[in-house]
């Protein structure tokens, strides 16, 4: 598919953006129909941003100091996101809560990665947190966004197991590697028209049965 007939995603980071590599990894193996057009930061100097460039995706920080209240900023945020014609705003490892006017705007058009099978452990340090709760499973979710903090409907989970020897930094990285693969699985899913949300339910049009688990994953029918 020529790039200008692909979704156009623009992707909201704070950080390394290395979900945001994978998505971009996938585009250009050509594994993707749709396009990573805009990046934008909360953190001026976040790495992601560096990336973007290096991809030549525009990059965009939007400063949180520079606006009296969350609606502002998040709707500068919007316009940066609208002048490049988004279709799909993907949050990679982006760590602010969006305002309720941002998530209406952009309804069942933003997707989140999350580093824990939700509903359990939603919010921050949540592989930290997943460990010292004893689980033996844990893995990552890609979800639509709601008002809620990780609430919203849930499009495809990875399970991995946790192991006693693990910590915080080996289990993010067994996650992390899942979190690569299922979000641009994700997107794909978006952008051939596949998902229908129904209440808290996503539905994957075209495919009357499920996969079995394979490799550690679940997710809706491919
Ligand atoms: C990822 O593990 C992502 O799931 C998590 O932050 C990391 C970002 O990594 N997101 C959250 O915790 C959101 N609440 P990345 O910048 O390398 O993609």
């Amino acid at each position: 598919m020529a790039t200008k007939d692909k979704l156009r995603v623009g992707v909201l980071v704070s950080g390394r953006g290395s979900n945001l590599q994978a998505i971009i990894d996938a585009n250009e193996a050509g594994k993707l129909d749709a396009a990573v057009v805009v990046v934008v930061s909360d953190v001026k100097d976040a790495y992601a941003l560096e990336r973007a460039r290096r991809h030549r995706i525009a990059p965009a920080f939007v400063d949180p100091k520079a606006h009296a209240s969350r609606e502002a900023f998040n709707e500068a945020m919007a316009a940066v996101l609208t002048e490049h014609q988004v279709g799909l705003v993907c949050l990679a490892g982006y760590m602010r809560v969006l305002s309720a006017g941002f998530i209406h705007r952009f309804r069942h058009r933003i997707m989140n990665i999350h580093p824990a099978l939700l509903p359990s452990f939603p919010g921050l340090h949540v592989q930290g947190k997943s460990l010292h709760h004893g689980v033996k499973f844990s893995g990552c979710t890609v979800h639509f966004a709601d008002e809620g903090v990780d609430t919203g409907p849930i499009i495809i989970q990875a399970i991995v197991p946790v192991f006693d020897d693990d910590t915080e930094d080996t289990l993010s990285a067994r996650i992390l590697k899942y979190e690569h693969q299922i979000y641009p699985r994700a997107i794909q899913l978006y952008a051939e028209g596949r998902l229908e949300v129904r209440g808290r339910r996503v539905f994957c049009k075209g495919s009357d049965s499920e996969r079995p688990i394979k490799e550690g994953w679940r997710y809706i029918h491919p």
